[in-house]
């Protein structure tokens, strides 16, 4: 399926509804608060937004745990909210994409309700139950990804449900062609509101091993950890196609699935015929040992993708985090060079080939939590994670933990100005804001010519607005200075036309061999030829 000629005319940013802004004063972000900001974010130069879930939901899960797929929760506003947003976006020309969570509902869904409450009621086949293998056994002993087991008991029926995320999440049954059909009908309800496309949340798990067999993988913790008996099985690619087929393809929309970690090209390929892109993980948490970024195993992932992509005729999308990871300035940036590897990491986004997702802050480059109570991660795998530690770690070794790998860093209230509560609210936050609000936001940036803010918006023009446009856009990619172990450098090309970029992801001076050309854009005011001080970033124009 040919990706449309306005996806690669896009950048993406991704908003968290909750963390983006404060419409309402409650301490909590809402539409209105993404209504007010639209006028940022079409400054920004960015053209296409991926609003997380903002559905009514008992909030285990951050609004993944879905009491309602066709309304808005009402701390966050109504559907009249969410169409005067599609409606400004709009005028803006930003297009929007919404979450669709597939997966499973909440366990206040009145579907699950009714399934819980009678055995017989069409509802029960909505979801996946099982009896255990005896008194106080599962039904197997696959784990599930927030720790834990993947099923639940229930008292009531004495059967479990399956839940692979949290135990407020039962997943759905799409083996069922009931639950199919009405999942289509939420993302009509959705598409002919006016969105244009669905980030589509955890789709590689939407069929399961229906024999439910035990794994004999190691078990860690009374469990096993074995993604294959429930992501990217055959069964799926089937349940899409009919999506596509009865859905999708009668709306000119845009479908990105998140497939998540293992998947690859070979994967990939086989969702692309009916949805349009796939979001895998592998360019996030590539890390050494000393967490520091690992720039080998980073451009050989990316490389690997891109090069496959271009391969098979397929577009891809780009992003260094999403609301699921930590800040990428706390993995792959530098605090001693905190502008120039923001800076750094805009340059390579935004050149690569693929369409970039900017993840709500990173823009200014926003850096994990340094909270110093446990207390203070909220997220509902931080809090399993210290449910299940509590007894063998000590308190710092489980603060040290969640600091560098805690999904609260991506949901940190957004970081608008120095006043209290970083001005994302006048009101104390569901979730703290971090400690370094006073140093990095959005007002002071605005300021400085030379910010991290206003480079974004420099770098998103390059690719939107410039005759680079279409090389960055379209273009061959290359690795150069590929065994180099500081440099991610590669040539985009179209035609004729070329451009090199060159990265220096390190905080230590390097030199490269590749000839120099015409800089088109650069980190730093004055640059050496043939060398690249810390966190320094070139793009140049190639000889012809
Ligand atoms: C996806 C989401 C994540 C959520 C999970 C369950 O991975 O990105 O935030 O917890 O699915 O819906």
């Amino acid at each position: 399926m040919a990706i449309s000629q306005w996806v690669k005319e896009s950048v993406g940013y991704e908003i968290y509804p909750r963390s983006f802004y404060d419409g309402n004063g409650d301490g909590m972000g809402d539409i209105q608060g993404i209504i007010k900001k639209l006028d940022y974010l079409s400054d920004l130069g960015i053209n296409l937004i991926w609003i997380g879930p903002f559905y009514p939901s008992p909030l285990d899960d951050n609004g993944y745990d879905v009491s309602d797929f066709m309304n808005v929760d009402p701390q966050l506003g109504t559907l009249a909210d969410i169409k005067q947003l599609i409606q400004k976006a709009h005028q803006l020309g930003i297009r929007v994409m919404f979450d669709f969570v597939m997966n499973q509902t909440s366990d206040e869904h009145p579907w699950f309700i009714e399934s819980c409450q009678n055995k017989n009621s069409e509802k029960r086949d909505y979801y996946i139950w099982q009896k255990g293998k005896s008194q106080n056994r599962p039904p197997t002993n696959w784990g599930s990804f927030f720790g834990g087991s993947a099923w639940k008991y229930d008292k009531q029926s004495d059967e479990y449900y399956m839940k692979i995320f949290s135990d407020k999440m039962p997943d759905l049954n799409w083996s069922n062609p009931k639950v199919r059909f009405e999942m289509g009908k939420v993302a009509k309800f959705w598409l002919d509101l006016g969105v244009d496309g669905f980030r589509m949340d955890a789709i590689a798990h939407l069929a399961r091993d229906m024999k439910f067999v035990d794994s004999k993988k190691k078990k860690i913790d009374g469990v096993v950890g074995d993604w294959s008996k429930f992501s990217n099985r055959k069964e799926l690619y089937t349940y899409l196609k009919q999506l596509h087929q009865e859905v999708f393809s009668q709306y000119n929309c845009l479908t990105i699935g998140e497939v998540g970690g293992g998947a690859k090209i070979k994967d990939a390929l086989k969702y692309i015929p009916s949805i349009d892109m796939v979001f895998n993980f592998d360019a996030c948490w590539c890390l050494t040992a000393d967490n520091k970024v690992d720039v080998m195993r980073l451009k050989n992932t990316i490389n690997y993708w891109i090069t496959n992509s271009l391969k098979h005729g397929i577009y891809l999308p780009q992003y260094w985090l999403n609301h699921d990871h930590p800040r990428v300035m706390s993995q792959y940036g530098s605090q001693k060079y905190f502008k120039e590897s923001g800076k750094a990491l805009a340059l390579l986004l935004l050149s690569l080939y693929g369409l970039p997702f900017i993840y709500n802050g990173e823009e200014i480059g926003m850096q994990n939590a340094l909270y110093d109570k446990l207390s203070d991660f909220k997220d509902v795998s931080s809090q399993n994670y210290i449910k299940l530690n509590a007894h063998r770690l000590s308190e710092q070794e489980m603060l040290n933990h969640l600091r560098n790998n805690s999904r609260d860093h991506g949901h940190l209230p957004m970081q608008w100005t120095s006043e209290k509560y970083a001005g994302f609210s006048v009101k104390e936050p569901y979730l703290k804001v971090n400690l370094d609000y006073q140093k990095v936001n959005v007002a002071q940036q605005l300021q400085d010519k030379d910010s991290i803010l206003n480079f974004y918006r420099q770098m998103i023009q390059l690719r939107l607005n410039s005759k680079w446009s279409e090389v960055l856009q379209s273009g061959d990619f290359e690795l150069i200075e590929s065994q180099h172990p500081q440099i991610f450098g590669f040539r985009r090309k179209l035609n004729n036309r070329s451009l090199l970029v060159l990265v220096n992801l390190s905080e230590q001076d390097t030199t490269y061999s590749v000839a120099e050309g015409e800089i088109i854009i650069s980190n730093i005011d004055s640059h050496k030829p043939h060398s690249l001080g810390a966190y320094e970033g070139i793009i140049m124009r190639e000889q012809e």
